[in-house]
């Protein structure tokens, strides 16, 4: 393929004020808030502050929390869809089915400051997402679905509609710092495919469909899924080094390391680690998985490392694995958790995007048979 820049690394397709992403000094932050900040705000405000541009008011932050509330639901008919889908399917299959189709009625207002309808309709499949995900969770697990929570605090209904128990507040915590890190990332690749489709007029259910089945990829966010697998297939810390060595030695990839835009480290995974730590103490089983993973870390830094190369570090998938398996959350969970977070970058992209865009339609090479060949006078 020649010079032809197939992975469109390092080109430049738009602008955006949503979120920064410095690669070179490895800081990330959203509408000009460092996220090592904003980890510690209230999660809807960082909502609110990603899809509206401000903070919020404590008005609006109420108001955002009643709406997210009131569109919690499952519909009767939603929840015959879900039953129609076979019961072995893949958590992000499921999203990337449902979202198309849920049912986007409003049933509550919202005072929405530079919106429209991409907002209303973004914000009610976000509250909506989690009551997909936990019924798929209770579903799969052969226990009684849906399962409702009355917690305003969208991560404490769900991780009490999940569990069916009230999680404490350490866990609720934890999966809010965990949710602000993942919100958004620019133009990563599931937030381009989505962008891609908005730039044909399609409506935000199709944009946020497109950018899920992006999401997806073990590339992209399927690398929280991956990662934490193998660290669980390693076994312990004395494995980890021999195991990274037969892992590149056979050509495969250590999940959750890398990444195409930080040359440095990704600030995300500095704040996940002791965030891992700090939570592994209340849960002693997710102890020895993180121990593990920071072995492979170090193995990773051992041998990885090439002459002239950047070095490869742990990206943002690598420690939040073991934040979801300390909540209870299995590993094919964990990127329909990401969802439910990226969601919100989503909604901010259509919402800044839909305005001024432009079709997207790039060239391709032609490499195939010229007009006229032989096969013609042939057949
Ligand atoms: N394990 C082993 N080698 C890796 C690696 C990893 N996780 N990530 C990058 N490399 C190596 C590649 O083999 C390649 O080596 P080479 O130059 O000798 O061929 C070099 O680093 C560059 O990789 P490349 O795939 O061209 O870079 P990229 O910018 O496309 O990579 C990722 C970005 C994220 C796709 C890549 O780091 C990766 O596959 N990581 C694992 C998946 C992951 O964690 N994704 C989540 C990202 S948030």
């Amino acid at each position: 393929m020649g010079d032809i820049n197939v992975g469109l690394e390092g080109i430049v397709v738009g602008e955006t004020a949503i979120s920064n992403v410095e690669g070179a000094v490895g800081q990330l932050s959203y509408r000009g808030y460092d996220v090592a900040e904003l980890v510690d705000r209230p999660f809807l405000q960082v909502v609110w502050l990603l899809v509206f541009g401000e903070m919020p008011s404590a008005g609006e932050e109420q108001q955002l929390a009643h709406f997210l509330l009131a569109h919690r639901e499952l519909s009767p008919a939603e929840c015959d869809m879900l039953a129609a889908i076979p019961g072995a399917t893949h958590p992000m299959l499921v999203l990337q089915s449902m979202v198309p189709v849920l049912d986007l009625s409003q049933r509550a207002e919202l005072d929405i400051p530079f919106g429209n309808e991409d907002a209303l309709h973004g914000l009610i499949i976000a509250a909506r997402l989690p009551s997909v995900v936990a019924a798929w969770f209770n579903r799969q697990q052969g226990r009684p679905w849906p399962v409702r929570s009355s917690s305003i605090e969208p991560q404490r209904a769900f991780l009490k509609s999940l569990h069916g128990r009230r999680p404490t507040a350490a866990d609720v915590a934890a999966l809010d710092r965990a949710q602000i890190l993942q919100m958004e990332h620019s133009y990563n690749a599931g937030t381009f495919a989505g962008r891609v489709a908005l730039s044909t007029r399609a409506p935000i259910q199709s944009s946020i469909a497109a950018s899920i089945g992006t999401l997806f990829g073990a590339l992209h966010g399927g690398a929280d899924e991956a990662a934490l697998e193998f660290a669980e297939s390693v076994g312990g810390p004395d494995n980890a080094s021999a195991a990274v060595h037969r892992e590149l030695a056979a050509g495969g990839r250590i999940m959750g390391m890398g990444h195409r835009e930080y040359q440095t480290v990704d600030p995300r995974a500095t704040l996940l680690k002791p965030l891992a730590r700090s939570l592994c103490q209340t849960h002693p089983a997710s102890a020895a998985l993180l121990d593990t993973l920071e072995a492979i870390e170090l193995a990773c830094g051992e041998q990885l490392e090439k002459p002239g190369k950047p070095q490869i570090r742990a990206n943002v998938e690598f420690y939040k694995g073991v934040v979801f398996h300390a909540l209870g959350i299995p590993s094919h969970f964990f990127t329909a958790l990401f969802t439910m977070a990226r969601v919100y970058g989503y909604i901010a992209h259509a919402v800044e995007f839909r305005p001024d865009a432009r079709l997207i339609r790039p060239r391709a090479v032609y490499c195939g048979n010229p007009v006229g060949d032989d096969r013609a006078a042939q057949s």
